[in-house]
């Protein structure tokens, strides 16, 4: 089993993406460990050159995101941790798949026509290019498990159109250069929306900062953030049928379900009846017991740059020698 999976360093991390990725990268890191496979986590760094910018604040994101990381229980000596920037292959084999990727095919990305909008033309080549690179991420260490959220879902399907259509083209049957990755999406938490409006999923880009819980934040802020949540007057249901018209109060049951590991059906045949007067309060101190000590652990190793650097340097190391093999194969098939 060989897990490859990534994250933008822009911005700060919230509970959709602990609950939708970084949870599983956990749990799937310690699988991958326990059988002999391999774990590999990076921060897409260079994702992030496709908006606007700030270099010096992609730099600083960039080693909060690894002691976030490392917080919520991602452990350097399990997985190779390590930002793109610093593994030239990611560009180098983004390069050998444009030849590969149909413009037609990146057109259909949904996540480019929302980030565009009716500005196409104004947009960064790389922001259109984005699903390429992100083929490429995968690709490179020959990942079967791809843990990610609903949203990616079309990406890594286009990471498998480009697998498939390179290893035609290019390989022999019996020796493919590239094996077809599969998305690892987790049922509970696939996509957490915003707290503010339950039709957006909870995001970093979302300008408000009350339509998300960060895992920095403090007690104070999350029992804020729950208790100015959008809700209806309705108590909470004892069916989850009685949820299918109110996307803020099932989000909030979702995410009480996912924090516990269980499921709303369980969470609304406890809460079932009761109102948000008194589901807040209770929502509020779960989130605090599972993030709490998570933020204590990323406070502290926020200060240790050092040791944060080094983390880095020692994941890009192991990165290179891993992907070797794969782009040396590609730039061997290409004829280059
Ligand atoms: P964002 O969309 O907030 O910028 P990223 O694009 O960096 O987050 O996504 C990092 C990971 O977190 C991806 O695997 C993505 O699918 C997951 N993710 C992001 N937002 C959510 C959400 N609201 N619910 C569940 N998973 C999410
Ligand atoms: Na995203």
């Amino acid at each position: 089993m060989t897990v490859v999976s990534g994250i933008q360093p822009t911005g700060k991390p919230h509970l959709g993406n602990y609950l939708g990725a970084i949870r599983n990268y956990v749990k799937l890191q310690n699988e991958a460990h326990d059988s002999g496979g391999r774990c590999f986590i990076f921060l897409a760094d260079l994702h992030a050159i496709s908006m606007p910018h700030d270099p010096a604040e992609l730099h600083a994101s960039t080693l909060e995101m690894v002691a976030t990381l490392v917080a919520c229980g991602l452990d350097p000596a399990k997985a190779v941790l390590f930002n793109q920037a610093q593994v030239p292959a990611h560009s180098e084999l983004q390069w050998l798949l444009m030849g590969t990727a149909r413009m037609g095919w990146l057109n259909r990305m949904t996540q480019w026509k929302d980030k565009a909008g009716k500005n196409r033309e104004g947009q960064s080549v790389a922001l259109f290019g984005y699903p390429v690179l992100q083929a490429a991420d995968v690709l490179l260490y020959q990942a079967n498990y791809v843990p990610v959220g609903e949203d990616q879902k079309q990406h890594l399907e286009l990471a498998r159109d480009i697998a498939q259509k390179f290893n035609n083209d290019f390989a022999s049957e019996d020796a493919p250069v590239f094996t077809l990755p599969d998305p690892y999406i987790p049922k509970a938490a696939a996509r957490i929306m915003s707290l503010r409006d339950g039709s957006r999923k909870m995001s970093k880009s979302e300008p408000s900062d009350m339509s998300r819980i960060n895992l920095t934040d403090d007690a104070d802020e999350m029992a804020q953030k729950i208790k100015k949540a959008k809700t209806d007057p309705e108590p909470l249901p004892s069916e989850i049928a009685g949820l299918a018209e109110r996307p803020e109060a099932l989000n909030l049951v979702t995410i009480f379900a996912a924090l516990d590991e269980t499921t709303p059906e369980a969470v609304l045949a406890e809460h079932g009846g009761k109102g948000f007067g008194h589901f807040k309060p209770v929502l509020a101190e779960k989130l605090l017991e599972i993030l709490g000590p998570i933020r204590e652990s990323f406070v502290e190793l926020r200060q240790d740059r050092e040791v944060l650097d080094a983390i880095l340097a020692r994941g890009a190391a192991q990165a290179r020698e891993a992907s070797r093999p794969t782009l040396n194969a590609a730039y061997n098939a290409l004829g280059l």
